[in-house]
């Protein structure tokens, strides 16, 4: 065995790491996470939810707590509507496929999700990934390839930066929310170029809106094509919960919505509805669709069954928005600073002086019994350290105020206000 390999019983420290050891890239990350660690605080990467009471509750480290951490935006996941459409599906249809969707993969489950899906948007094509991390990959690196440009977002989701590079196109970033920066960027692209503008409905780190509205007008002026992902808006944003497309009135501008079912769905799984006459083609050539398992038979009925119910959601919507515009305003008033000047979505950021209070705040919430996601760079923008909180239509008015007062006496305990 050549010199600096581990034995078993003799771990290698990292000085005396092998040369050519790939692992050494992450050293710097590791280091930070030991630093983390040994100032005390419990392990904000590591909990475990040992037993869900419902959308809001759940038993972490043996006590009950409020979660303000999840993308259950609209409480699906104990429905039981949705429940007992998986218990069925699971019992008539057995535990999972066992193949791709263009083999022995596709069964009426996951046509009913993809019927749900057009009638919920109101699109002529819809197809159902195994996750929305999938649907981005592979719809943008389907369809920008090599010589072609995607113009997006320089905030955008790892999926969406992922499938520009498994597709090889150019990766034309513009300055976060930025009007003029896309229409620049835009505008320096060879006019006779395949161009896609990529953008979100919502950002996930700050819980921003895009101006959907002129980006969509600009990038169609261009001759573009328009993906937006609307994997933090579905469910909630616009009358409909079509997103934030529709709530700007460019929905039937957009050529490809991206969706997820993993937040306001409730379930896992992914998802990407279209106008385009040949959208059926992406079947075939599509390659995170053809080259992996699809969706087990009780999570697609799960989540045909939780997107017809959100169609009728309204009343769940309106409470939700009651839910952020108190979060917000409360936290305001505490003196926290925000990631938005005013609630613009079901994510309410709260900004952090560094990763080391940021973690100890995330500790000292879990101690009242809170979970808020803690988010640090790189996922973060401009390195900031966040603690992201995320509303659920099933967190009651009393909910949110017990909410902030753990929020006040965490805060003052750690120093933060
Ligand atoms: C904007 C955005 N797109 C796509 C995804 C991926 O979704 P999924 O969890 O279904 O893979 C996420 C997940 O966090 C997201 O925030």
């Amino acid at each position: 065995m050549s010199e600096g390999i581990s034995q078993p019983d003799q771990p290698v420290t990292r000085e005396a790491r092998a040369k050519g050891d790939l692992f050494a890239k992450f050293d710097e990350l590791i280091q930070m996470r030991e630093g983390l660690l040994a100032s005390g605080v419990e392990d904000p990467f590591n909990l475990v939810m040992e037993k869900v009471l419902s959308p809001t509750r759940a038993i972490c480290n043996g006590r009950e707590t409020i979660l303000l951490g999840t993308y259950n935006y609209m409480g699906m996941t104990f429905d039981p509507d949705v429940i007992e459409a998986g218990k069925q599906a699971l019992e008539e249809f057995g535990s999972g496929t066992t193949g791709s969707r263009v083999l022995n993969g596709t069964y009426q489950g996951h046509k009913e999700c993809e019927d749900a899906l057009k009638e919920f948007y109101g699109m002529d094509h819809a197809m159902v990934f195994s996750t929305g991390y999938q649907a981005n990959l592979g719809i943008i690196s389907t369809i920008a390839g090599k010589g072609d440009y995607v113009v997006l977002d320089i905030d955008s989701h790892a999926s969406i930066y992922d499938g520009c590079s498994m597709g090889r196109a150019e990766i034309v970033p513009f300055r976060h929310n930025d009007i003029e920066a896309l229409e620049k960027r835009l505008k320096r692209i060879p006019a006779d170029a395949g161009k896609l503008v990529v953008l979100e409905g919502v950002y996930s780190m700050l819980g921003d809106v895009a101006p959907l509205k002129e980006m969509v007008r600009i990038s169609k002026e261009a001759g573009a094509m328009v993906l937006v992902d609307e994997a933090h808006s579905m469910g909630f944003i616009g009358e409909h919960g079509r997103g934030v497309a529709e709530d700007q009135g460019v929905l039937d501008d957009v050529d490809f919505v991206i969706g997820t079912f993993s937040k306001s769905v409730g379930t896992v799984g992914g998802f990407c509805v279209s106008n385009h006459p040949d959208f059926e083609i992406m079947r075939l050539v599509c390659r995170p669709y053809v080259f992996t398992a699809s969706l087990p038979p009780s999570v697609v009925a799960t989540a045909a069954t939780s997107i017809r119910k959100l169609m009728h959601g309204s009343n769940k919507r309106a409470h939700l928005w009651e839910n952020s515009k108190r979060l917000h305003s409360g936290l305001k008033d505490l003196g926290f600073q925000l990631g938005t000047d005013e609630p613009q979505s079901a994510i309410v950021a709260v900004i952090m002086p560094d990763l080391t209070r940021g973690a100890q705040m995330w500790e000292a919430l879990l101690k009242e019994g809170l979970y808020v996601n803690l988010a640090r760079p790189p996922a973060t923008p401009a390195n900031m350290t966040l603690l992201r909180c995320s509303l659920c239509a099933e967190h009651s008015e009393e909910e949110v105020s017990t909410i902030l007062g753990m929020f006040e006496r965490a805060g003052k305990a750690v120093g933060i206000i």
